[in-house]
């Protein structure tokens, strides 16, 4: 099935390009509802701005509304380019509030930016004497796996930066079936391999270490950063930066694409579950305190990588919740959609990247007016990346002076203010569709276009300067391969304890009546769903590979364990574990499948989604109106009008009926969801006992149950209103659409 789906994508990417080609372009009110015991709805009308908390009965549950408020080869064939469309709409919310507990002042503390003067003698050393041919390689990330002979072309091309996103074609080296130590001599070797080239310039190895190092075998998986936006904890965070960054240095690499600096206020966007959440002190504050975490006091130190801000600017505010969409940001919002980026230019962020969006009608890989401020207002002194040969998404709609339907290039982006680019499409020689992005292919573009005049030497330098700025605050030119200390941390149990308090600290609690929870352990207990054993699937996209699983749910519909690697991902914990570990094994049984099949005195029934990442898990893709998307998605897993119900015999299956088999049995019913984002679930919230979110808490699930029991205490709040129907989205803070607000979260403590 996996094959299957491997070959339907890349057939799909196939006619994307030939389609793109052809037209000759590169290119979340109120929960009123009676049966929720739990407050009122006067309670949450005056929420967001207003702390309002009401004391329950029982056992003290309250409501408490913050008031303050691998990429596998196929994927390279899908970074074919896209179209947007050319609709807008501001969706920002005006809903700011919510409190982060934090150490603000030790997140301000450490980390201030260094000055840009910081190796001024070096790098005007190295400006004298590099050819412009070796700073046009610095200027080029490519993929080592997607290569013939990638030592080779270290040389020849003098790139200045590989990513890693699956392993190589043959199979060699790094990937989710080999140990730490085979990625970091893989690693390692690629850097002997640069440091023995001519110019002996280290590379900068980039990995999409966004939830932990997930890519990596046998390491913790951190909850996605919805979740930690949930847990509003600060210092929570910046630990797991510390603890993500020991995980990338074992395995030989210095910077992770992330975070995701922006509000991410659309349901739609299937990148949701990357943000922090809805709200811009969250997300400001968390994207302080995580680079805070990964990138330490000192870029230096063998324990601390290079974080890097994305997408720099607007991605979760697009129209219609389209990756790659269309942003409008008003003149008055501005400041909102920037606060994060300066947050992170405060704690001294190596690196942002540019977005696939267009803001206001500029792509932002050409938008030199916003990379301009970035730099020049906002005191950026690091590198700006490309996304996945961004730079040849779309065409400027014109009115910035440039011929309408002009295709963007990568002179246009270098010279919008783009320092390295993004290159990583696989050799033209190692597949069978047309490439247009490999390392060979866009350092020849960037090359001509110096020599043409249309980039001038001048801006190269200032590129070519930030590069080297952050190899050097990197402590790369030191000569170290020290990461091979944490290598023994892989796994550890110090990570595991981290990632569990993470959990508890993020499942949130919507519903509680009659004070079911916390649940009393000396009862009997049936784990229901797939989802209550399946690290895969509590840990979302990103994880071992780009889209986690294949994103589509049919190969777990039809066989949920079948070719499934990382059905427990080597180590961790599931939530089903944890209930076991807490109420005694002989006191839960497992009905896997949902068939009403268990018994005891509670059910504790646990639905989701199933994992995705870009493009696969944008819900509303195919809406009428002639984007690309419009032409595949008839075909394809993406844009399935299904993804987002759990009711149905849709993408998510009848989930719901899992629920009523309990309910019709008389049990206590207590739901779980994992999920990425709101999910209208109105049915299921009415008919269960408790209800509540654990959003993709990765691969220490036994976290959950650690709260459901009253191990731990309750505490979470929403970072996105909980959304009732697919209808008016999005629905923000304390919107009437929503059925629980921004900030809704029922508290109680540890037994
Ligand atoms: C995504 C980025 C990611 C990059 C490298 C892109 O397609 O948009 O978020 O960092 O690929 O994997």
């Amino acid at each position: 099935m996996k094959k299957l789906n491997t070959i339907l994508i890349v057939l799909i990417a196939l006619f994307m390009f030939i389609t793109v080609q052809g037209c000759g372009e590169e290119g979340v009110g109120p929960d009123e509802s009676s049966d929720d015991g739990s407050e009122s709805s006067a309670d949450v009308d005056t929420s967001v701005t207003a702390d309002v908390s009401s004391e329950e009965g029982g056992d003290g549950s309250s409501t408490d509304v913050d008031s303050s408020t691998e990429k596998d080869d196929s994927s390279a064939g899908e970074k074919l380019s896209s179209e947007n469309d050319d609709s807008s709409s501001d969706n920002t919310s005006s809903d700011e509030s919510s409190p982060v507990s934090s150490d603000e002042s030790s997140a301000e503390s450490s980390s201030a930016p260094v000055s840009s003067s910081d190796y001024a003698t070096e790098i005007a050393e190295w400006l004298g004497k590099l050819t412009i041919e070796q700073k046009v390689g610095q200027m080029i990330q490519g993929a080592w796996f997607n290569s013939p002979d990638i030592n080779a072309d270290l040389e020849t091309y003098s790139l200045g930066s590989v990513l890693h996103a699956s392993k190589a074609a043959d199979g060699a080296g790094a990937g989710p079936d080999q140990d730490v130590g085979s990625w970091a001599s893989t690693m390692e070797g690629l850097q002997d391999a640069a440091r023995s080239t001519s110019t002996g310039i280290p590379l900068i190895i980039g990995i999409d270490a966004v939830h932990g190092n997930a890519f990596l075998p046998k390491s913790t998986v951190f909850p996605h950063n919805i979740g930690l936006g949930a847990s509003r904890d600060a210092d929570l965070v910046r630990r797991i930066g510390v603890a993500t960054a020991e995980q990338v240095v074992a395995g030989g690499m210095n910077l992770t694409f992330g975070p995701v600096a922006n509000m991410s206020q659309h349901e739609w966007w299937g990148r949701m579950y990357e943000s922090f959440g809805e709200s811009e002190e969250i997300v400001t504050s968390l994207t302080g305190a995580i680079i805070e975490g990964l990138q330490g006091s000192d870029l230096s130190a063998p324990s601390t990588i290079s974080a890097c801000a994305k997408h720099f600017l607007g991605d979760g505010v697009t129209s219609n919740g389209h990756e790659r969409g269309d942003a409008t940001i008003s003149a008055s919002d501005m400041e909102k959609h920037l606060a994060p980026y300066q947050a992170a230019i405060d704690r001294g962020v190596g690196c942002v990247m540019a977005g696939f969006t267009q803001v206001n009608g500029y792509r932002m890989h050409h938008n030199e007016e916003l990379l301009t401020k970035l730099k020049d207002d906002m005191g950026f002194d690091g590198m700006v990346i490309s996304d996945w040969k961004g730079w040849g998404i779309g065409y400027n709609s014109g009115d910035d002076g440039k011929d309408e339907k002009t295709p963007l290039t990568v002179a246009d982006a270098v010279n919008a203010g783009v320092d390295m680019l993004m290159a990583a499409d696989p050799h033209p020689d190692q597949v069978t569709y047309p490439v247009t992005a490999h390392h060979s292919q866009t350092y020849a573009e960037l090359l001509a276009a110096v020599k043409d005049n249309k980039v001038s030497e001048e801006r190269i330098n200032d590129a070519v300067s930030r590069i080297l700025r952050l190899k050097y605050r990197l402590g790369l030119f030191e000569g170290t391969d020290a990461g091979h200390s944490y290598q023994s941390n892989i796994g550890s149990t110090e990570y595991k304890e981290l990632a569990r308090e993470a959990v508890q600290k993020t499942i949130t609690v919507l519903k509680n009546e009659g004070d079911v929870l916390p649940l009393d352990k000396s009862q009997t207990f049936v784990v229901v769903g797939k989802h209550a054993d399946h690290t895969g699937l509590t840990s979302g996209g990103w994880t071992r590979y780009w889209q986690g699983n294949d994103g589509s749910g049919e190969e777990f519909k039809a066989n949920p364990y079948a070719t499934n690697i990382w059905e427990k991902l080597d180590a961790g914990t599931t939530i089903l574990d944890g209930v076991k570990e807490i109420a005694g094994e002989s006191n839960v049984t497992y009905d896997m499948a949902g068939d009403g099949s268990g018994s005891g005195d509670v059910a504790i029934v646990v639905i989701g989604e199933y994992p995705y990442a870009e493009w696969f898990g944008d819900e509303e893709p195919c809406i009428a109106g002639g984007d690309m998307w419009s032409d595949v998605c008839a075909d394809s897993e993406r844009g399935r009008a299904d993804r987002m119900s759990f009711t149905g015999d849709g993408m998510l299956g009848d989930q719901k009926a899992m629920v009523d088999k309990y309910v019709a049995k008389g049990m206590k019913v207590v739901v779980v969801v994992v999920t990425g984002r709101p999910i209208p679930s109105d049915d299921i919230i009415d008919d269960s006992d408790a209800f509540t979110v654990a959003w993709l808490p990765g691969s220490e699930g036994a976290g959950v149950a650690d709260v459901l029991f009253g191990e731990a205490p309750a505490t979470a709040k929403l970072p996105h209103a909980w959304i009732s129907s697919l209808e008016g989205l999005p629905v923000n803070g304390s919107d009437a659409a929503a059925k629980f607000p921004f900030g809704h979260g029922l508290t109680y403590d540890a037994k």
